[in-house]
């Protein structure tokens, strides 16, 4: 593996071999995670890497752009076909700067942008004060029924109505549940607005056709192509064809710079994967897991929030448990399970505290994990949120991941052999 580093650089290659072996014996449960195929890994290593290039096939600014720009033609094709869509901009280098690549396409300074709430699962691009769009744009936000912790429709349409958004924002980070984007399309046409959906998190389930689209909804539809994607660190924004050239003017030169054919290549070689059976069975198997971990944390007295998932992801409320987010967290991550502390809606603790964690099942069932794993993982947590301090316990649940993790590998054997 990494032959030439090896010998120019042994200390990074020694930090490699480090986070390979940690993703190999753990149990990555980051709801924004997931595992690149090694085409993926091969494609974003290429020669593709050396090439610049900016613009569009048939009109770049550099010579020697020819197989370029079939590359570029054939990821539209795929990537059109693969989610039914009018149009596709694959230049975005992740799901940050998709999104940015439509504020700059649609919106001027001081333009009204509606979006979920970032402490109810929203994301920081959509509009948080942390952000630097929250100095360029104004921002309302929306969030979810107390009762039901699911997004409040009335809630958003009056807020609509009152702020007359140029922008509504539907997508999130941490939303166990799936949105209605045809009632939100409806808010947006009545009031005036163009209708963004991020789907970042959920693009291989879409992909996979196993929950709702939102582009035969939506003027624009914005995507990391990791998370449950499952390709390289990269991003898309498809649009409706009446769109299509003020996003791509948007895009570049009006966002972005020169394009990364490397990760470009490897989202295309990913159009072709995902329209196959085994992603479908993947993604599956995803959804299964989740339907069984929520079950099953539900029976070992876990709360997660609105009462389950449809997707990919859960969002457990640990009061019940007596334990923070911050301290769950840290507790498996000394066992060898990877999650992430995350407020839940209406959270009295602080994002750095938090009353919830945020676990995702794509990594592992890329690796295969199927009902046993899921409830054994259960057992596991369980144990730990009564025990978070007692290293006996510890030692036990350490000892019982590792078993589980052993019979799974993350990639193939010699997949890294020179
Ligand atoms: C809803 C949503 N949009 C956008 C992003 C940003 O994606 P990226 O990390 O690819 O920039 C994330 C990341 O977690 C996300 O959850």
């Amino acid at each position: 593996m990494l032959k030439y580093t090896r010998q120019s650089d042994p200390e990074i290659y020694e930090l490699l071999v480090e986070e390979l072996h940690r993703q190999e014996n753990n149990i990555e449960m980051i709801a924004s995670e997931s595992t690149a195929p090694l085409e993926v890994m091969e494609l974003t290593g290429s020669v593709f890497t050396n090439k610049t290039l900016e613009g569009y096939p048939g009109k770049r600014f550099q010579a020697g752009s020819e197989i370029a720009d079939k590359i570029e033609e054939l990821g539209w094709q795929r990537a059109k076909e693969l989610f039914g869509a009018e149009h596709v901009n694959l230049q975005a280098y992740s799901g940050s700067t998709a999104n940015y690549s439509v504020f700059a396409s649609i919106l001027e300074p001081g333009d009204e942008i509606l979006a979920m709430r970032l402490d109810q699962g929203g994301h920081l691009t959509h509009g948080s004060s942390a952000n630097w769009v929250s100095k360029i744009y104004h921002h309302d936000f929306y969030g979810v029924n107390p009762e039901t912790e699911q997004i409040d429709y009335d809630e958003l349409e009056k807020k609509a109505k009152e702020v007359k958004p140029k922008l509504i924002i539907a997508g999130a980070s941490a939303y166990p549940r799936l949105i209605d984007y045809e009632r939100m399309s409806h808010i947006a046409e009545e009031v005036g607005a163009y209708f963004m959906v991020d789907m970042a998190h959920i693009a291989g389930l879409v992909a996979a056709k196993l929950i709702p689209s939102p582009i035969p909804w939506a003027d624009f539809v914005t995507s990391s192509t990791t998370k449950t994607f499952c390709s390289a660190r990269s991003g898309m924004v498809f649009c409706k064809e009446k769109y299509a050239k003020i996003l791509d003017r948007g895009t570049f030169p009006g966002c972005l710079g020169s394009i990364h054919l490397q990760t470009m290549a490897a989202k295309i070689w990913s159009f072709k994967y995902a329209a196959s059976p085994e992603f479908r069975a993947i993604m599956q198997r995803v959804l299964d897991n989740a339907q069984t971990l929520s079950a099953a944390l539900i029976e070992r007295g876990f709360r997660p929030v609105s009462g389950g998932t449809d997707n990919h992801l859960l969002l457990v409320d640990l009061r019940p448990k007596n334990i923070t987010g911050k301290a769950f967290q840290n507790a498996l991550d000394s066992i060898g399970i990877t999650v992430n502390k995350n407020q839940i809606p209406f959270d009295p603790a602080s994002p750095f505290v938090t009353s919830g964690v945020r676990i995702g099942l794509t990594s592992t069932a890329q690796r295969g994990f199927g009902k046993d794993e899921i409830i054994r993982i259960a057992d596991i947590m369980s144990k730990v949120a009564d025990a978070p301090e007692d290293a006996a316990v510890l030692a036990e649940c350490k000892k019982e991941a590792q078993d589980i993790v052993s019979g799974f590998p993350l990639y193939p054997a010699g997949a890294f052999d020179d």
